[in-house]
């Protein structure tokens, strides 16, 4: 078990955030409360302590992690350009859900980017995260807390039971406010371009950029220089994933499990069935978005092997949902 400490999201106990700020200047590894999901946190200008979040979460090095900072400054010290785009969306959306990919400045290590010559930056929104960033006085490099390829943590016992001991301390603030990772907009190419939808929606985006491009459902999550495919299997349960459209699929999906086969359903009008494990989550995609990943860590608690889940609407407002729906689903994108 890892040290857990409780912490109050709206007003963080200073003895609480300078231990979490001192843990990682010595190296160590803090996982913590964002507005997304939980971050596995390291001090983000020491390759050494990034290392460790690479090996503790299992993820191949390749696979760039986000900076987060306190603010624009601190973004600008680790870039190479800031363009006008940068300005405009860190003016009216940090902190909050948004990530952005830019030249990186050489300050970054190449730990942090997977040797590629961009660099993710953040600045979250939670009061928690915010103030661990000010007390430190410099980046915090994190992933989503879990193990790789499975379901982002929304809560500290998800970090626990993901990746005990290979995290020194864990701050538990409850559960995250939007339960989906950011949205990433990469400013380095010549468009503007979302490469992953997440809990900032794509109307609040275009609101501040609207040439912003979104290449749709079928866009692949960019891993640096990731190929293609890579990352499809991705926020897996253990078990498999089926969708399902109505009533008479669901009693089908139900009527195919084997003996002994325990299923659960994530349900959002239908009703999951008579003596059926499930839960049923919110009709609007934020509420629904904010419920997903604690629903499919009760699915691996309740070791399913079978998770058979409602299908969600089309349009924008569903994207971030619909995109790791797909990727539980391992279909990819
Ligand atoms: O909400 C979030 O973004 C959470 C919280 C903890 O901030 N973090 C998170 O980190 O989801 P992670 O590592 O699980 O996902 C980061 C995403 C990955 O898709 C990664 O490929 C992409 O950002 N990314 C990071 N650096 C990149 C870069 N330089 N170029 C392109 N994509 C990059
Ligand atoms: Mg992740």
């Amino acid at each position: 078990m890892p040290r857990v400490l409780p912490v109050d999201p709206r007003a963080p106990d200073p003895a609480i955030v300078r231990e979490a700020a001192r843990v990682l200047a010595e190296g160590g590894l803090v996982a913590l409360p964002t507005e997304t999901v939980y971050g596995l946190g390291a001090l983000g200008t020491d390759a050494a302590a990034v290392a460790r979040v690479f090996a503790a979460k299992g993820r191949p090095a390749t696979h760039a992690l986000i900076l987060h900072v306190d603010g624009v400054a601190m973004a600008r010290s680790l870039v190479a350009s800031w363009p006008e785009s940068a300005d405009r969306l860190a003016a009216s959306l940090w902190p909050g859900p948004l990530t952005l990919i830019l030249p990186r400045s050489a300050r970054v290590p190449d730990a942090v980017t997977g040797g590629g010559a961009t660099v993710a930056v953040r600045a979250p929104s939670h009061p928690v995260a915010l103030a661990v960033i000010r007390a430190l006085g410099a980046p915090i490099a994190a992933p989503s807390a879990n193990r790789y390829q499975t379901v982002s943590p929304t809560r500290a016992e998800h970090v626990v039971r993901s990746l005990g001991d290979a995290v020194d301390l864990v701050l538990d603030a409850g559960p995250a406010e939007h339960g989906l990772e950011s949205t990433v907009v990469d400013l380095a190419g010549t468009t503007p371009r979302v490469l992953r939808p997440g809990a900032l929606d794509l109307a609040s985006l275009r609101r501040v950029l609207p040439d912003v491009a979104w290449d749709g459902p079928t866009v692949v999550e960019a891993g640096v220089r990731a190929s293609p495919g890579t990352d499809l299997r991705h926020y897996s349960p253990a078990g498999r994933v089926v969708f399902v459209q109505n009533a008479r699929d669901l009693e089908r999906a139900l009527a195919s499990r084997g003996p002994g086969e325990v299923a659960f359903v994530i349900a959002r009008e239908l009703a999951p069935g008579e003596g059926t494990r499930g839960r049923r989550l919110p009709a609007d995609p934020a509420g629904y978005g904010a419920a997903l990943y604690d629903a499919l860590h009760a699915a691996d608690e309740e070791r399913a092997s079978l998770v058979i889940v409602e299908d969600v609407p089309e349009g924008d407002a569903w994207w971030a949902v619909r995109d790791r729906l797909r990727r539980a689903g391992g279909a990819g994108a």
